[in-house]
C-alpha cells in the first residue's frame, strides 16, 4: 500500500512541512510564514541543531496549534531530482509523527528551479518511501502500522506539477508491483501464480505469452527444464511485449531471472538465510514493474520482457550434479552444481529471446551469484556487457535514478575457466575467484553477440536496512533505472 499525492494551492494548513536550506538560508515561503509568525521559526532554529541539512527535521509547534516541521534541504548548489526525492522521503518520515496521517508541504520557489519539476519529485520521493507490505500482519494495532495516508504538495502551478508527476507516478506503480511480488513468499509466488500476474498486465495493453513445459521441451530449452525438474511446480517462460513504438522497429528486451524459490538442488544451500532465496526472482519481477511502468506511461518503443520461471527443489527427480543438458541453442552443459541454476535458466532464455525477436540489445537482470555481494555489497549492482555504448548509457541512467552500477570485465581469460572436460561449458568456474564474472561468461555464451547487458542485482535486490527511498524490504532496483534508459535512449526524449 502507498499514500495518496495531491497537489493544491497554497493555503491554511494544520500540518505543514517547510524546506530550510544548509546554513539555515530560508527559501522563499519559508521567509513568509516566519513573518506570518513573528519569527518564530529563526527562533526556534536558534535553540536547536537543525542546521538544513538533508535529511533533519525540525518539529516546531506556533502558538495558535498549528504544527510546522522544518524539512533540510541542504546545500543550495547540490540541488538536483534526487535531492527532491529525498526531501520528499523527509517530509513522509515527518507526517509519520503526525497523528491525523495527513500534512501538507510548501516547498518552492528554490532558485533556478521549475516548481512542477520539484513538485512532483518531492512527490515521488514521499511515494517510493511510503510503500509498506503489511497485507499478513493480523493482530498490530493500527498504531503500530505505517500511518501516513495523504501528502497534500502545495505548488503556485498545481496542475502543471500534476502533470510533470504523472510519468512519475507510473513509474512508481511499475515499483511497487515489482516490490510487491519480490516480498511475497515463495508458496503464494510460484512459476504458476507469477505467470498469472504477468497476464494481468494484458489489462494496461501489454501481450502476454505463457508458454508450458511442453512448449519448452519442444524449443529445446533443457537447459531452463533441468532447473525445475526436481520441483512439483511446472516450469513457465512468459514472453510480454510491449509494442508502443512503430511496426518495423526492433524490439529492446529485457531478460529476468525468475527462480521462484532456490534451496540449492542437490547442491544443497545451508539452512541459515535460505528464506532469502524467496527473492531468487528478483530479476522476472523487475522486468514485470518494468513493463508494467512503459505500459502505463505508454512509452513510444517496443519493448519484449521475457522471464524464465522456476523453482529449484531437491527431489528424486531434480537434476544431479554431473548431469549434462542439451540447450536450446545445441551448445551442451554441464551441470556442476545445481545451485548455480540462474545462469541456466537465462542460457534458454537468452537465446530464445534473440532468436524469436531479433532484438536491438538484451539485457538481462538476475540474483545471480553470491560473489556479487561480496564484491559490491549493497550499493552498487554489478554491470557486465559485450558493448562499451550499451555500458555507459546503462551506468548514467542509473546514477541519474540513483540506482548504481558498476562495470566489471569479460575479458576472454576467464571464459577459459569455464570449459568443460566432457561437455561445450560447465556451469561454475574450475578455479575458485571472480564468480560474478565467470557467470556473466557462461551467459555471454548464449548472446549470439547481440549487444548484451548483465545486470547482477544479487546484492541490491532486498534492502537489511532502511534506504532514502524504499523502506527496508524489496528495492525493485532496476525498474527505475531501466524505464529511465528506456525514456532517455530510445523514446526521443
Ligand atoms: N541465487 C543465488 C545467488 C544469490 C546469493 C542471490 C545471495 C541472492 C543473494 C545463486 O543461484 C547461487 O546460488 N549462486 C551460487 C553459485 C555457485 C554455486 C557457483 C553462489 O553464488 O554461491
Ligand atoms: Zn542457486
Ligand atoms: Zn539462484
Amino acid at each position: 500500500m502507498a499514500i495518496k499525492i495531491a497537489f493544491e494551492k497554497p493555503s491554511t494548513q494544520k500540518t505543514l512541512c517547510l524546506g530550510v536550506y544548509a546554513e539555515n538560508k530560508f527559501p522563499h515561503p519559508t521567509e513568509t510564514w516566519d513573518q506570518k509568525l513573528d519569527g518564530l521559526l529563526k527562533k526556534s532554529i536558534k535553540n536547536s541543531k537543525f542546521k538544513g541539512e538533508l535529511n533533519q527535521i525540525l518539529s516546531i509547534f506556533s502558538p495558535d496549534g498549528m504544527r510546522i516541521f522544518l524539512i533540510g534541504l541542504g546545500k543550495k548548489s547540490d540541488q538536483n531530482e534526487q535531492q527532491w526525492q529525498k526531501v520528499g522521503s523527509s517530509v513522509l518520515e515527518a507526517l509519520g509523527t503526525s497523528p491525523t496521517g495527513e500534512g501538507s508541504v510548501e516547498i518552492y520557489d528554490l532558485e533556478n528551479f521549475n516548481n512542477a519539476e520539484v513538485a512532483a519529485n518531492l512527490a515521488l520521493g514521499a511515494l517510493l518511501k511510503s510503500w509498506r507490505f503489511e497485507k499478513y500482519f493480523t493482530t498490530k494495532k493500527p498504531e503500530e502500522l505505517f500511518s501516513v495516508k495523504k501528502v497534500t504538495i502545495l505548488t503556485p502551478q498545481p496542475e502543471a506539477a500534476e502533470k510533470a508527476f504523472k510519468p512519475l507516478s507510473q513509474t512508481a506503480e511499475g515499483v511497487f508491483l515489482t516490490r510487491t511480488v519480490v516480498t511475497e513468499p515463495a508458496n503464494i509466488i510460484t512459476p504458476d501464480s507469477l505467470s498469472k500476474i504477468a497476464e494481468s498486465l494484458k489489462k494496461d495493453g501489454i501481450k502476454v505469452d505463457v508458454l508450458t513445459e511442453k512448449e519448452l521441451k519442444k524449443l529445446g530449452m533443457n537447459a531452463l527444464l533441468g532447473v525445475g525438474q526436481g520441483s512439483e511446480q511446472e516450469s513457465k517462460l512468459v514472453v510480454m511485449r510491449w509494442e508502443g513504438g512503430s511496426k518495423k522497429e526492433a524490439p529492446l528486451a529485457f531478460i529476468g531471472k525468475g527462480v521462484t524459490f532456490d534451496t540449492g538442488g542437490i547442491s544443497i544451500k545451508p539452512a541459515a538465510n535460505m528464506e532469502a532465496m524467496k527473492y531468487d526472482m528478483g530479476g522476472a519481477g523487475v522486468v514485470i514493474g518494468l513493463m508494467k511502468a512503459l505500459a502505463l506511461r505508454k512509452a513510444k518503443v517496443n519493448v519484449v520482457g521475457v522471464i524464465g520461471l522456476v523453482e529449484n527443489m531437491p527431489s528424486g527427480s531434480a537434476q544431479r550434479p554431473g548431469d549434462v543438458v542439451t540447450s536450446m541453442s545445441g551448445q551442451t552443459i554441464e551441470v556442476i552444481n545445481t545451485d548455480a541454476e540462474g545462469r541456466l535458466v537465462l542460457a534458454d532464455a537468452l537465446w530464445y529471446t534473440q532468436d524469436k525477436f531479433k532484438p536491438k540489445i538484451m539485457v538481462d537482470l538476475a540474483t545471480l551469484t553470491g560473489a556479487i555481494v561480496i564484491c559490491l555489497g549493497s550499493e552498487r549492482a554489478g554491470l557486465f556487457s559485450s558493448d562499451d555504448s550499451l555500458a555507459k548509457r546503462l551506468n548514467s541512467a542509473g546514477e541519474k535514478v540513483g540506482e548504481l552500477l558498476w562495470r566489471l570485465p569479460l575479458d576472454e581469460a576467464y571464459d577459459l575457466d569455464i570449459n568443460s572436460d566432457i561437455a561445450d561449458v560447465r556451469n561454475t568456474n574450475i578455479s575458485r575467484g571472480a564468480g560474478s564474472v565467470t557467470a556473466a561468461k557462461f551467459l555471454q555464451r548464449f548472446t549470439n553477440d547481440v549487444p548484451w547487458a548483465h545486470l547482477d542485482i544479487a546484492g541490491v535486490t532486498w534492502a537489511q536496512k532502511d534506504l532514502p527511498l524504499c523502506a527496508k524490504g524489496a528495492t525493485a532496483f532496476g525498474v527505475r533505472l531501466l524505464d529511465r534508459f528506456v525514456a532517455e535512449n530510445y523514446e526521443g526524449k
